[in-house]
């Protein structure tokens, strides 16, 4: 019962996770604000530093608030076991990038195409999982895919609707650089996603402590890549320059992303944190379109999104294998 309740209540938090990020990283980096716009390298390492503390305290309320207990779980499971701690450095070096690369995708594309266009990852993530974890697809799922990468193509078909002067100047340069973010984020997150699936269902070790291990070196390449990319501004302005009650939301909610995707992993399955997925897309397109009027979609786009949604559950109707789920 309890574990039903969790299980809902993560796909919950994740739907409204989601689509609050997404909405809130576009608004915070199209927002015509005073002074210096913050830097999207930063909130990538306060983000990570934020989710290791709530791990941390997880991992300690799950050891009876016991500072003892967590010293040693830490201790034994992180700095004793060095070779399992650096299996995560794969995935944690892909999700840095992935990460920075949404920020370049939001930029550059508004929220709703983003966010169609990115559910492209639902097909990387299923032919990872095939090549790495050994899973067999069935046919609804195989046809699933194929409805997806229709949808989307659809979703990316320029339109009629969109070409004022100001729209036209923004979608020639910086929708073929928003989409190629979409497209590399889209195999990073497939594949980063089905090696901590493996590495999960490899040992019985708390989830939590894993992404304490992820968050680990997530902190290291992001420190990396801030001042890889924005040293310079760094050392003029500091790493919190341009920082407002926005900026604080956003890495606050991409902080939750991460804590919440464990969860659903942990007690839901990939094929559901598929369905909340799709939910979200539906949000936010109503509110991109309702609330923030900067998206103005034609039939084309309404039929592609339709198309992907449609395939996402497609893809859960034939998808719940009993011992084997993806991360779709
Ligand atoms: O889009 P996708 O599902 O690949 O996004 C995964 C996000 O969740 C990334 O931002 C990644 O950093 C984060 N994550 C995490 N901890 C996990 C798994 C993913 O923070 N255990």
């Amino acid at each position: 019962m309890a574990s039903a309740r969790l299980k809902y209540l993560s796909l919950g938090v994740l739907v409204f996770q989601t689509t609050s990020l997404v909405l809130t990283m576009r608004y915070s980096r199209t927002l015509q604000a005073e002074g210096p716009r913050y830097l999207a390298s930063s909130a990538v390492v306060v983000a990570e530093v934020m989710k290791i503390l709530a791990c941390v305290l997880l991992v300690f309320k799950e050891h009876s608030y016991s500072i003892r207990a967590l010293n040693s779980i830490l201790r034994q499971e992180i700095l004793h076991k060095p070779i399992e701690t650096l299996k995560l450095a794969i995935p944690s070096g892909i999700y840095t990038l992935q990460n920075n690369l949404l920020y370049v995708a939001l930029s550059n594309l508004d929220a709703a195409t983003y966010q169609v266009t990115y559910q492209l990852k639902i097909l990387t993530t299923a032919l990872f999982s095939v090549s790495m974890l050994g899973r067999r697809l069935g046919v609804y799922q195989w046809l699933s895919l194929l409805v997806l990468m229709a949808g989307v193509a659809l979703v990316q078909w320029p339109s009629e609707s969109a070409a004022t002067p100001e729209k036209e100047a923004r979608s020639a340069g910086s929708q073929f650089v928003g989409v190629t973010a979409v497209l590399v984020a889209c195999c990073s997150s497939g594949f980063a996603g089905v090696y901590f699936e493996k590495i999960l269902k490899e040992s019985k070790q708390s989830v939590w402590v894993r992404n304490i291990q992820l968050g680990m070196f997530g902190l290291v390449f992001g420190l990396f890549g801030m001042l890889a990319y924005d040293g310079e501004r760094v050392r003029e302005s500091g790493m919190f320059q341009g920082y407002n009650t926005i900026t604080w939301t956003v890495v606050a909610l991409q902080a939750l992303g991460g804590l919440v995707i464990a969860a659903v992993i942990k007690y839901a399955d990939n094929i559901l944190k598929g369905f909340a997925t799709s939910l979200s897309i539906i949000l936010s397109t109503l509110i991109s379109y309702f609330l923030l009027q900067d998206f103005d979609p034609s039939s084309v786009f309404f039929l592609g999104a339709v198309l992907v949604i449609a395939a996402t559950f497609l893809y859960g109707y034939e998808g719940k294998p009993p011992a084997n789920p993806s991360r779709a």
